[in-house]
């Protein structure tokens, strides 16, 4: 599990985390805050039902996918924080128009 080395202070900003409330940095990404969470894991997948972390932290693995206010499949490392976000772990396969 990962830690921040330092206190938001006044940059804190609460974010929900399949409900848990979790405080955050503003202008960090949802996949930092993931990252510092137990347990750590962001979604899983399609087939098997594996479980999947925050890997590349630049857009390119896939595997921070999580659902974000309502929208799936987004890429979490690419997302800043907001107050009052919503983020829930994504399980198995997407469906189509949510
Ligand atoms: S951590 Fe790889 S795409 Fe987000």
């Amino acid at each position: 599990m990962f830690r921040k080395l330092h206190e938001a202070g006044g940059n804190a900003v609460t974010i929900y985390i399949d409900g848990a409330a979790v405080m955050a940095e503003a202008g960090e990404s949802v996949a930092a805050v993931l990252l510092r969470q137990q347990p750590l894991w962001s979604r899983t997948t399609p087939i098997s039902e594996s479980r999947r972390a925050p890997y590349c932290m630049m857009g390119v693995c896939f595997d921070c996918l999580a659902k974000v206010d309502g929208e799936a499949s987004v890429q979490t490392c690419l997302r800043q924080v907001t107050d009052g976000m919503r983020v829930e772990r994504q399980q198995g396969k997407r469906s189509v128009g949510a």
